[in-house]
């Protein structure tokens, strides 16, 4: 790879200053020591020996078309020729185009019409979408999953299920009510699909029963509560994947108490589960729909939400009801725009759940080798690993972060020579891999990470 400038400091020297002048507050640091790398291409990210490592996460999906896809890359590059800085209150062709061309998505999938407003990161534009909701309804209670993720500003902290997130801060707002996510495997009624009958649904229903309940007024026939945010696919929950019939019973159980569905699409969008928003496999029609990271690819980042017409027209939603300065920056709505283009170009609905296909048959031949995968499962290109002891159930962090580690440490061996695996841990027991491979993933790659799991899988739990 070739270095962008001849600056080469030792690793040494930068750990040095790294702990002397980094905040740890604004990262994971899942890794006691995280790692460097310079450089990326297509799946692979390079370490700063130019050695490779297959990505399986892909920047937690936000990649979801390859690293430094040069179809991409160049019409930023082109922008940063031609207009690269220009405030947001003055309007650019490529604003107007991205906001067309997604506003359209939503019509084609779910028959409404509506509008775009764009913000910088996912969680600017949940709370841009609890601003809309709290304005057209004039309430502010929302419901939201056990195990859910929308982001760690304050606003949005309140409506992400962990506590840990909310613990040192203080309440912003109001704390959502957090319902169990139909999370099968581990039901948390202790179910089983097969004879369950939707029972979790039944439960949902049953809060709105009688008002001593708590979230209905039966007089008034009005809810407390007055939007439910849901991810199609829980993505840092562990990439968990809702039972078929669930989400179309949620909404009925919605639609007759007047509460919104705000699908956050933030990490599930733009294909990550073989279609362009992750709720057109459950047959439901959101009111409100967010979405950020992998429409820039990973470039100058934009996100931002889309909602139906009555929530967000001019008059509802008036000039200045939220703003940020790089909202709908230039370089991130050309890098937008080049992705739709891409995505345009390509028949994801088709390939993507080819090689998820794929990718998960290997998955479950994996698991018949190795007794301490207790769960593959998987939503187009949205994979799980869930690691458990020899039982096949019970989690088991401490072999999830060996592997975690020692994909990351390299040099493993394969039939392409000597490399790493990056992954990316979530669930609720932090036992989950999550995989989110480039949805561009050839099927020598897919072999190859079979290959890297499996070695990591064998030497790893001999050696705990
Ligand atoms: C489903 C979901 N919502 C919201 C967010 C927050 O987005 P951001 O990290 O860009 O603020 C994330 C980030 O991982 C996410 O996965």
């Amino acid at each position: 790879m070739n270095r962008v400038n001849d600056i080469r400091l030792s690793e040494e020297v930068l750990r040095e200053k790294e702990a002397q002048y980094c905040s740890h507050g604004d990262t994971v640091h899942y890794s006691p020591v995280p790692k460097f790398f310079q450089g990326c291409e297509g799946s692979f990210l390079y370490d700063r020996d130019d050695k490779p490592y297959l990505d399986l996460q892909m920047w937690y999906s936000a990649v979801n078309f390859g690293y430094r896809n040069k179809q991409i890359v160049g019409a930023v590059t082109a922008q940063l020729e031609q207009l690269p800085q220009l405030a947001c209150q003055y309007l650019h062709e490529e604003k107007v185009l991205v906001a067309e061309r997604l506003a359209t998505e939503c019509h084609r999938a779910f028959g409404m019409g509506g509008r775009i407003q764009f913000n910088v990161g996912g969680s600017q534009a949940i709370e841009d979408s609890m601003k809309l909701v709290r304005n057209a309804t004039g309430k502010s209670l929302f419901m939201a999953f056990m195990g859910g993720y929308h982001g760690r500003t304050l606003g949005t902290s309140e409506i992400t299920s962990s506590y840990r997130y909310r613990r040192r801060f203080g309440h912003f707002s109001n704390r959502a009510h957090f319902v169990p996510f139909p999370y099968c495997f581990r039901c948390p009624y202790g179910m089983k699909l097969e004879s369950c009958n939707y029972y979790c649904t039944d439960q949902v229903e049953r809060l709105f029963e009688t008002e001593f309940n708590s979230f209905w007024d039966a007089k008034a026939e009005e809810p407390e509560f007055i939007a439910f945010y849901v991810e199609p696919v829980q993505g840092t929950g562990g990439y968990v994947v809702p039972p078929p019939d669930y989400f179309r019973r949620l909404k009925t159980i919605l639609d007759e108490r007047k509460i919104l569905l705000v699908d956050d699409e933030i990490q599930m969008g733009f294909f990550r589960t073989g279609k362009f928003w992750g709720i057109e496999h459950f047959g439901v029609k959101p009111n409100i729909v967010v979405f950020g990271k992998a429409l820039t690819n990973g470039l100058n980042p934009i996100s931002g939400l889309w909602a139906e017409e009555r929530l967000i027209s001019p008059q509802a939603f008036p000039p200045g009801s939220t703003h940020s300065t790089f909202s709908s920056n230039t370089l991130g709505t050309a890098a937008a725009l080049a992705t739709l283009q891409w995505i345009e170009q390509q028949d994801y609905e088709r390939t993507v759940a080819e090689s998820g296909a794929y990718f998960l048959q290997q998955l479950e031949d994996l698991k018949k080798r190795h007794a301490v995968i207790g769960d593959v499962a998987g939503l187009g290109l949205a994979l799980r690993i869930e690691v458990t002891q020899a039982d096949g159930f019970t989690p088991n962090k401490a072999l999830t972060d060996r592997i975690f580690e020692s994909g990351l440490a390299g040099g493993i061996p394969t039939s392409r020579g000597p490399m790493g695996l990056v992954l990316d841990v979530g669930g609720y027991y932090k036992n989950v891999f999550t995989l989110a491979p480039c949805l561009d993933i050839t099927k020598g790659e897919i072999d190859l990470a079979i290959e890297l799991l499996d070695w990591l899988f064998t030497h790893c739990a001999g050696e705990l």
